[in-house]
């Protein structure tokens, strides 16, 4: 208790899901927390939750795929909160692409999926950078996803954009490291954050529950992943604790990345059973 007590901590997309379990997990430690994203009644009611912690919460709506918006962010932070320790690049659209043929995609909808899931996070860690080159100190933690480790049928822009993610992370980690910049990337798998989708996506996830799916397909540890486990890593992340660890990608994902048939877009129409009969 108390291991991040005086730290102030952004982290976009803060309203909903994994944002929203990060920022909880990391105020229920000491932390003072930003949240930023497009709708501000979700992140109000996120920063109502911080606040009932005892700890500080700021508000800033952003559009991450604005770099003006996402300078404004961190001159607001350091503006309210006086300084920044850790800025979390998590926003990002999870399950929002229509999978479509390559030949259909439209520039708007390639620019719009690389600039949500990839563009945000160089914005605002470039936004923050100089910020920590010059007090030589601060990490960035950014939100990658298995997808990035993948390919998987017809998702272009997410897998893409988070193969991006992971490998910005490993530039900026050793492009910053003289500076005593860490940075890291958090790799979840499939964690459960379908309150927050449309109810086409809850229907599903309930379906495959319901056929034991999950084991089934990709998760050997044999269920998704809940929010708070990404939280814990995060806490760890943003620690002293990991003051020793950078340029890495930390899976979270049940075993399924290395042991699970991948989410391939293949596996339902050729069931495991068949493929090793
Ligand atoms: N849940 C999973 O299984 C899973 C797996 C792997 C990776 N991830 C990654 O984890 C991160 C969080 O996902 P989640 O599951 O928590 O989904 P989520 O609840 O939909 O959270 C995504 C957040 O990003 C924000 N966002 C989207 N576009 C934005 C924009 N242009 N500007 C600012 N904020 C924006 C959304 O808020 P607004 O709509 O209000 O802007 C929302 O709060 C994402 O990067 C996702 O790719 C999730």
């Amino acid at each position: 208790m108390g291991t991040l007590d005086g730290k102030v901590i952004i982290i976009t997309g803060g309203g909903t899901g994994l944002g929203r379990s990060m920022a909880l997990c990391l105020a229920a430690e000491g932390a003072d927390i930003v949240v930023a994203a497009r709708r501000k009644e979700p992140l109000e009611e996120t920063a109502r939750g911080i606040r009932k912690l005892g700890r500080k919460a700021l508000v800033v709506p952003t559009d991450v795929t604005d770099p003006t918006q996402c300078n404004a962010l961190i001159e607001k932070t350091l503006a309210e909160m006086g300084k920044i320790d850790v800025l979390i690049n998590n926003a990002g659209i999870v399950r929002g692409e229509r999978r479509v043929p390559l030949w259909e995609i439209t520039d708007e909808s390639w620019h719009t999926g690389i600039d949500v899931n990839l563009s945000s996070v160089f914005y605002c860690s470039r936004a923050v950078s100089k910020y920590f080159a010059d007090k030589k100190s601060g990490k960035i933690i950014n939100v990658a996803s298995g997808e990035g480790f993948r390919g998987q049928r017809d998702s272009y822009m997410y897998n893409t954009a988070k193969a991006g993610v992971v490998n910005l992370t490993r530039v900026m980690a050793m492009s910053l490291a003289e500076y005593n910049i860490r940075v890291n990337c958090i790799v979840p798998g499939f964690v459960d954050t379908f309150e927050y989708q449309p109810e086409e996506y809850q229907q599903a996830m309930a379906q495959l529950r319901a056929t034991g799916g999950t084991r089934r397909l990709f998760i050997p540890i044999g269920h998704t992943g809940k929010p708070d486990d990404i939280g814990y890593l995060a806490l760890f992340l943003c620690s002293d604790a990991s003051d020793y660890v950078t340029a890495t990608p930390f899976i979270c994902d049940g075993g399924g990345l290395t042991g699970g048939f991948a989410t391939t877009g293949y596996a339902p129409v050729v069931s495991l059973k068949e493929a090793l009969a």
